[in-house]
């Protein structure tokens, strides 16, 4: 039988705990993930953002909300959907123009796109940019705008 030291199987219990997901209880793992050397590392890799296109909400977009984004944020957006509860960092409430206000377009965009993380938020906000397309991006940063009924001050 190998036998292995009490360090070398503490190690391996560490690597496991951090491997942890976006669920209850990683509270210490989702501030970790926020550290400024993996923020470097994602402005290296992600493409810059051209230009905020005002794409119109149609009913594809509303459909797209419902299916992939209304588990974490709700039917209407109040960040009360199935899921919410079962994340350490509560998805955002998209109605909720004080918050919506202090967020450009741009920071939106971005954190559908490349995720929570590429904009300073928590890694459970999944990156939709091989899911969905510019197009369907770009609208429901406005449907967001529509939810909030505000625009970035
Ligand atoms: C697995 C759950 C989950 C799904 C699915 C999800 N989100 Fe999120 N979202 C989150 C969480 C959690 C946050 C809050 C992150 C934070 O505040 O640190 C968030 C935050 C956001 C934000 C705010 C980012 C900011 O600047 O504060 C936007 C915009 C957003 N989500 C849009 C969407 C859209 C659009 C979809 C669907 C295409 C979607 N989300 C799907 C969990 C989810």
């Amino acid at each position: 039988m190998i036998r292995y030291s009490k360090n070398f199987l503490a190690g391996i219990t560490v690597v496991l705990v951090g491997l942890g997901g976006c669920g209850q209880n990683h509270e210490e793992q989702a501030t970790a993930n926020l550290k400024p050397p993996i923020q470097q590392e994602i402005e290296e890799i992600r493409p810059q953002v051209s230009q905020i296109v005002r794409a119109p909400v149609t009913e594809k977009t509303r459909k797209t909300y419902q299916w992939y984004c209304a588990q974490c944020h709700g039917i209407e957006g109040k960040g009360d959907g199935i899921n919410a509860k079962l994340l350490t960092v509560p998805p955002r409430n998209h109605t909720k123009a004080s918050y919506l206000e202090t967020r450009t377009d741009e920071q939106l965009y971005e954190a559908i796109k490349f995720g929570g993380l590429s904009v300073g938020r928590a890694p459970c906000m999944p990156a939709w940019e091989n899911t969905l397309d510019e197009e369907t991006i770009h609208s429901l940063v406005q449907y967001i705008r529509e939810l909030c009924q505000c625009e970035a001050l």
